[in-house]
């Protein structure tokens, strides 16, 4: 597909085409793809209202274009490269004619047990090459995948099922991460005790671990695809037709399930793939993040995929068998380009830089980071010691709910600098909102960062639940998609992405909402009420304070047991992601006179900034700040 900006010309006549005529912009990229029925209008859009269509009433798979359009130049190409947890395993090279013989079968199988289009398939699956190609088997028939990361707890699976009434569970006996395996199988037995919709499960093997199958319930997908046909003509989606659900933590109440539409993703992700990391027909790609998130979807695998990529998958984590595993798998692959978060670059450079010097890294071209902000030192960390000052670092700034990339560098066209994630890509139009709820114009500003006009691959909805879609994003700056996140935007109108500004915290690249996990605490027996916070962390990005008010009968000898099982209850209902690092046992919380809880102040306490707090005369209760602070923990 050739619609590369190589210049920085084109990046400006690019961009410009795509602010003053957004139309015919997006109607010429979408035309590279291959579309079974043409669209009759581009784009129809109320930001009011949260509506959004894009390439009203085209039909399409995006399987075709991921996969059936490859076959002919591509066929004995890698299209995903698999390499396992154990670095004695042999890596896989499966090559796009089997992979689509493989998601073809898949497909089958699906069908044959009845999936249907529109039906909700949850995948919870280990990243291993199963996982993409169940992804891809549920687009080709048109079925909604929803993915839920193999992190995640029994309950937090649960819910997830439960909200979008799931008809199947495809999990695996269990998985690897480093030196330990996880009993996926087990987890969904347990999900499941309070899932009705759910008819069947379908088991990969990874492990070899046995496990309890249940009769008729619980079926065995490597003998359904022995028998399965290999060929499954793709289903006719529309457009809008959903093609996925991906749960994101909310500020508030139940995970959000933001549902993604095929057409306007599938234009937005292969675009965004090519050029944002300059994909040439020889790379090797390799994106570390798993599945179970956007950054998964949409460049680990289709955004790739749609150009034709080698995608690598990698079923460890950064610190197994050692922590030179990273550098080895670039090595050893030849790897042109690394797409990771910054909670990875900064624990691995704090290890012994011999872990990275023993390695030849020369094959790298691109170096990525996404999820968090980066911080200035592990910027140049990555560009000197990975990049070796010659690799552009794209910082890409985007959201479950962006779909795809918005602002970020095209290497070798904008200067990058370190912690700017610089300037938006076509199509894209940032605004910056003051308190006063007012575009801020100009540069050298701050604000509340919005979109001002649609993209492609926006999120249409929450699964059932437009009203909260419209509260949650627009409602804040009626006519603006609200981010949630805090923006710089300098001299030179590049933008820094400084953080949340609300009640998501974001800990090694992993969203997480406060008041979920304060449900989980209070759920304890010897608590009454919790309030969290993130605080800086020098691994993490940030990491949770948790100020937990006992109940008055909790025995409080044993603080670092009653530690101890927050922590675990954390882990049982959301997942270990989730756990607290710092826990202070208060009598009482800051609370304005409406009964709301001050968070501010607990964010300078966890900070360990007792200078100002600001003007608490509203406060309740002013003596418990003097309390807390006097009890800080260290
Ligand atoms: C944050 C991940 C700074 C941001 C793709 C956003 C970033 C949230 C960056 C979305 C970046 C993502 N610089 N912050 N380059 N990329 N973020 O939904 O706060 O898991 O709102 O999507 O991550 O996280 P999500």
């Amino acid at each position: 597909m050739d619609f590369t900006i190589s210049t920085q010309e084109a990046y400006l006549s690019n961009y410009r085409a795509s602010v003053e005529q957004p139309e015919q912009f997006w109607e010429e990229i979408a035309h590279h793809y291959s579309w079974m029925k043409p669209w009759e209008n581009v784009l129809d859009f109320d930001m009011k209202d949260a509506r959004f269509t894009w390439f009203q009433h085209g039909k399409l798979n995006i399987t075709v274009n991921a996969i059936d359009r490859h076959l002919e130049a591509r066929g004995k190409k890698t299209a995903l490269l698999f390499e396992p947890n154990d670095p004695n395993e042999e890596a896989q090279h499966i090559t796009y004619n089997e992979l689509s013989e493989r998601v073809n079968k898949l497909s089958n199988v699906l069908k044959g047990i009845g999936i249907q289009k529109g039906d909700r398939v949850c995948i919870y699956l280990p990243m291993i090459p199963e996982l993409a190609v169940s992804v891809l088997a549920c687009a080709r028939i048109g079925a909604i995948h929803s993915v839920v990361f193999a992190g995640f707890s029994s309950s937090a699976v649960a819910a997830r099922i439960q909200d979008s009434a799931c008809k199947i569970v495809i999990t695996s006996d269990g998985g690897y991460r480093g030196n330990k395996s996880i009993e996926l199988k087990k987890i969904v037995d347990e999900a499941l005790v309070n899932c009705p919709s759910v008819q069947n499960t379908l088991i990969f093997k990874r492990t070899g671990d046995p496990i309890e199958m249940k009769d008729g319930f619980d079926l065995d997908a490597s003998t359904l695809l022995k028998e399965a046909k290999d060929i499954c003509t793709p289903e006719i989606m529309d457009s809008e037709d959903p093609l996925f659900i991906l749960y994101t933590s909310g500020s508030t109440g139940k995970p959000k399930g933001m549902v993604h539409t095929t057409g306007g993703y599938m234009v937005y992700t292969g675009y965004t793939f090519k050029n944002v990391f300059q994909y040439q027909e020889e790379d090797i790609f390799w994106c570390t993040a798993d599945i179970g998130w956007i950054t998964g979807h949409s460049y680990l695998l289709y955004g790739a995929l749609l150009n034709g990529a080698t995608t690598v998958m990698f079923e460890g984590i950064p610190s197994y068998p050692d922590f030179g595993r990273f550098w080895k798998v670039i090595d050893k692959h030849k790897i042109t380009h690394l797409y990771t978060a910054p909670t990875a670059i900064r624990s691995l450079a704090k290890e012994s830089i011999d872990w990275v010097n023993s390695h030849d890294l020369s094959s790298l071209k691109i170096l990525g980071s996404v999820g968090e902000p980066i911080n200035e030192e592990a910027w140049h960390w990555y560009d000197t010691h990975i990049g070796k000052g010659k690799c552009p670092i794209v910082d890409t700034w985007w959201q479950t709910e962006t779909g795809g990339i918005l602002i970020s560098p095209i290497p070798n066209v904008t200067v990058t600098k370190p912690t700017y994630a610089t300037l938006p890509l076509p199509g894209v139009q940032p605004v910056l909102m003051n308190e006063q709820s007012q575009p801020i114009e100009g540069n050298g500003v701050t604000g509340n960062l919005c979109l001002q006009f649609p993209w492609p691959s926006i999120a249409r909805t929450i699964w059932e639940d437009h009203q909260r879609y419209k509260d949650t994003y627009f409602s804040t700056y009626p006519g603006y998609y609200f981010t949630g996140d805090g923006a710089l935007r300098d001299e030179t109108g590049y933008y820094r992405i400084t953080g949340r500004v609300d009640d998501i915290v974001i800990v090694s690249g992993h969203n997480l909402g406060t008041a979920p996990i304060e449900d989980a605490i209070n759920e304890h027996p010897a608590v009454a009420e919790s309030a969290l916070v993130g605080f800086p962390h020098d691994i993490k990005g940030n990491a949770l304070y948790g100020f937990i008010i006992l109940k008055d009968n909790a025995i409080q000898e044993n603080e670092d047991q009653l530690r101890k099982e927050i922590n675990q209850h954390i882990s049982e209902h959301i997942g270990p992601i989730a756990k607290l690092d710092k826990m202070q046992f208060v009598s009482g919380l800051p609370k304005t006179r409406s009964g709301k809880i001050m968070r501010r102040i607990l964010r300078k306490i966890a900070e360990g900034d007792f200078s100002n707090f600001g003007d608490i005369s509203t406060l309740l209760n002013p003596d418990v700040v003097e309390d807390i602070v006097s009890g800080k923990c260290s």
